[in-house]
């Protein structure tokens, strides 16, 4: 059962209580929707991680909002600029409040948040649900409502907030202490649930107040790496959803391991999946090819839309496969993957994508061509790519 939004249990409460009348939405102080509501569709954005590591500065970040901007990334919907682990100081203030590295973020967070809000983005951050980040700079087990308040007080977004060094506690109630101290600030903070799958996030993410959460470990740029973590998400298509989604990790495209044929089925698998799109390359200095697979309208539009129904696979022929999601118009995304290292012929019927028989016209979301299908869908693709269509209903 999905959890009704806060403001949806007072306007309940507020029907049969005379008393309630006219202070709904209109009194300054009447609580806000804080976790519910922040994540509509899948978020997207940047993150340092991928890329970057720990060679982080503030004005990489500058320059990434900046060429978010200018790349047309922002107007195609990228909207968050986050930054990962070792932005921290290596020890908290004399308040014991967590702190910026004085080398690398000299400015400090919150003129850093100004800069992005300033260019109409958001910004992100990290923490760890543990003693210390995996980079073992300080982090925020038993520190969550001060850690909560500095984030909001600087302005902050969005939060990733991680699983290392955890003291073997219960995953449920650390990232609950967070979920409910990043609510008590009364700022509107995305929390994504960095937790890799281990204790089955996607079953209480969103009880927790998360907006997201990853199912698996880390990816890494390669084309096998891509494919494992596809792999895992098989069955965990019924917990995403608005608001609570199934993140298989960040994107890799454009990081210069994988070819474009990858990349593209990289983006298309994970947009049909309606994973979060947070982008993890140099946006600074991308190539038309990178900026062309990021940026693609048609495919993020299957990425942002919901159907009902996260992506997933609909035929397995072993390296070749077939994926479908249900689009909100009853159309069908549909991609066609060729896992393999040659060329081969990758099909499904109209019935296996949940359409009736006979021809469908569809459009390619990479040529953008319109094309039809008569009785079945197919392709012949080349090794290690995918082909990747919406077909009318
Ligand atoms: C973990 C996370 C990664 C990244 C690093 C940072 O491995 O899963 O996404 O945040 O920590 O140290």
């Amino acid at each position: 059962m999905r959890i009704a939004s806060t403001s949806t249990l007072i306007i309940t409460a507020c029907a049969v209580a005379a008393a309630c009348r006219g202070t709904l939405a209109t009194h300054p102080s009447a609580p806000r929707p804080v976790a519910e509501g922040l994540a509509p569709t899948p978020p997207m954005g940047w993150n340092s991680w991928n890329k970057f590591g720990c060679r982080i500065d503030e004005a990489l970040i500058r320059e990434t909002a900046d060429a978010i901007v200018s790349s047309g990334m922002k107007d195609a919907g990228y909207q968050y600029v986050n930054i990962d682990d070792c932005w921290e100081a290596p020890a908290r203030d004399a308040n014991g409040n967590l702190a910026a590295d004085p080398q690398r973020f000299p400015s400090g967070i919150k003129a850093l948040a100004d800069y992005v809000h300033s260019k109409g983005l958001k910004i992100g951050i990290y923490s760890s649900a543990g003693t210390g980040t995996c980079q073992r700079r300080p982090a925020s087990l038993d520190h969550e409502v001060a850690d909560a308040r500095t984030f909001a007080s600087w302005g902050i977004d969005y939060l990733k907030y991680d699983n290392c060094n955890n003291e073997h506690r219960p995953a449920f109630e650390r990232y609950r202490a967070m979920g409910n101290a990043l609510k008590a600030t009364g700022r509107p903070i995305v929390f994504s649930l960095c937790e890799w799958g281990q204790n089955k996030p996607w079953e209480w993410g969103r009880t927790v107040g998360g907006n997201l959460w990853r199912t698996t470990g880390d990816i890494r740029d390669r084309w096998t790496s891509m494919l494992a973590i596809l792999d895992k998400q098989v069955g965990l298509e019924k917990y995403s959803g608005p608001n609570g989604w199934n993140d298989p990790d960040m994107l890799e495209v454009g990081n210069g391991h994988m070819t474009n044929g990858e990349y593209v089925a990289h983006f298309s698998l994970w947009s049909l999946l309606n994973a979060p799109l947070i982008a993890g390359n140099d946006i600074r200095s991308m190539g038309d090819s990178t900026r062309a697979i990021l940026t693609n309208r048609d495919v993020i539009a299957v990425d942002q839309d919901w159907g009902g129904e996260q992506g997933h696979k609909v035929r397995d022929d072993g390296e070749q496969e077939v994926w479908m999601k249900p689009m909100s118009t009853g159309d069908r995304a549909v991609i066609l993957l060729n896992r393999d290292s040659t060329t081969a012929t990758v099909r499904a019927t109209m019935q296996e994508i949940g359409l009736p028989a006979g021809t469908h016209t569809a459009r390619n979301l990479w040529t953008h061509a319109d094309t039809s299908f008569g009785g079945e869908i197919t392709a012949e693709l080349p090794g290690h790519s995918v082909a990747m269509y919406l077909v009318h209903h």
